[in-house]
């Protein structure tokens, strides 16, 4: 009897692992967060992340494998792992782990695109949120993480037409620069969603990128106006202007930015999203990647969503950021499609989704 794939993530700074069966159901899900370990530095340092992943590979392995009750390693399908894109020293530590157990074991080795991952989140089915619809073709998913932010049409598993990217920062980058800029804590994504719901002057104030009629993305210039204010609102002359200190403003000023901020991004991201979706047909929107566990843009987009009859997928907050199960989810279809690795498996920090 078989019970899944067992899947390994170590892309950026969470160590996670997870067995999840037929590209869906989760028997185990372990997720260790370094988030406190890059508090201090405001951010990562690669090498600290790597270290890290080692030190926790093996308990969250553990702790993962006793949690979907696996008692032998033959019970399973084939052990997945994160080759790309990702940072290296941190796929490391994953690629290696894998390449070990499928040697050990001799099960099939599955390589997996953590983008992939993230828009594969959507076909779990989640016992914490059981009444969730699952995709259905064709679909359009946007992927907002720290690192990309792109949107794509599926009409088939694994097959993807790109439709637009960010031209410049990710959506999640903007957040935690602009959360850096306000003094709020690493990482900014979650920080200034909590700032912002303080807020009690909503003046949108800030820039939208549309970029004309393309589905392309650009948030470097939201940033330089969030700059900006928040250099104004510290009465610094202009000569003096080099990166403001936020952290010495008054709450309710950086409450009102952070709010002015996330509505930018969000209506953007939301608008062009239900664009696409029209446009191209779609019976499902997908949505994934850390900054989809935003409130507010779940919320803009279910409304969108709702109001043109088209089903929104989104999986809860916690799949949303980085974890293994998503990695698990694409591996099955991956494995089922042939995809195999051997011994030569190596970390690709820039991959891209193939389209
Ligand atoms: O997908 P993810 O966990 O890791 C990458 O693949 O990059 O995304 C991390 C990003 C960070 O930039 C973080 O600030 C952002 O997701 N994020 C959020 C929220 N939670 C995480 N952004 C906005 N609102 C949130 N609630
Ligand atoms: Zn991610």
């Amino acid at each position: 009897m078989s019970s899944g794939i067992l899947a390994i993530e170590t892309s950026c700074d969470e160590t996670a692992v997870a067995v999840v069966e037929a590209g869906s159901r989760i028997l185990g899900n372990v997720v260790a967060s370094q988030v406190a370990l890059h508090a201090d530095t405001g951010g990562i340092v690669p090498e600290v992340a790597a270290r890290a992943h080692l030190r926790w590979m093996l308990p969250v392995l553990e702790e993962a494998r006793f949690r979907a009750g696996i008692e032998r390693w033959s019970d399973l399908d084939a052990i997945a792992v994160t080759e790309g894109p990702g940072l290296a020293g941190s796929l490391l530590v994953g690629i290696t782990m894998a390449k070990t157990l499928a040697w050990v074991t001799d099960l099939p080795l599955v390589p997996v695109n953590h983008l992939e991952g993230h828009i594969y989140a959507a076909w779990l089915h989640d016992p914490e949120d059981p009444v969730r619809s699952m995709p259905e073709f064709p679909l359009v998913a946007m992927v907002v993480s720290g690192g990309h932010t792109f949107l794509v049409e599926m009409h088939d598993h694994l097959r993807y037409r790109l439709l637009g990217q960010t031209v410049d920062d990710a959506a999640g980058e903007a957040f935690d620069k602009v959360g850096r800029l306000l003094g709020l804590p690493y990482p900014g994504g979650p920080a200034i969603m909590r700032a912002a719901s303080g807020a009690t002057a909503h003046d949108r104030r800030f820039p939208r990128a549309w970029l004309g009629d393309s589905d392309d993305f650009s948030f470097s210039g939201l940033k330089t106006a969030a700059r900006r204010a928040v250099s104004e609102a510290l009465g610094q002359p202009e000569s003096e202007r080099g990166e403001p200190d936020g952290s010495r403003l008054p709450r309710e000023a950086v409450a009102e930015l952070a709010w002015a901020f996330q509505d930018s991004v969000v209506e953007v991201l939301a608008t062009k999203t239900l664009r696409a979706a029209e446009r191209s047909g779609a019976r499902s929107i997908v949505l994934g990647g850390g900054v989809a566990a935003n409130a507010v843009l779940r919320e803009r987009l279910a409304q969108g969503a709702a109001a043109r009859g088209i089903p929104l997928v989104v999986p809860r907050p916690a799949l949303c950021t980085d974890n293994a199960a998503m990695i698990g989810a694409a591996a099955w279809h991956r494995l089922r499609s042939g995809a195999r690795a051997g011994s030569q498996l190596d970390a690709r920090p820039s991959l891209k989704l193939a389209v």
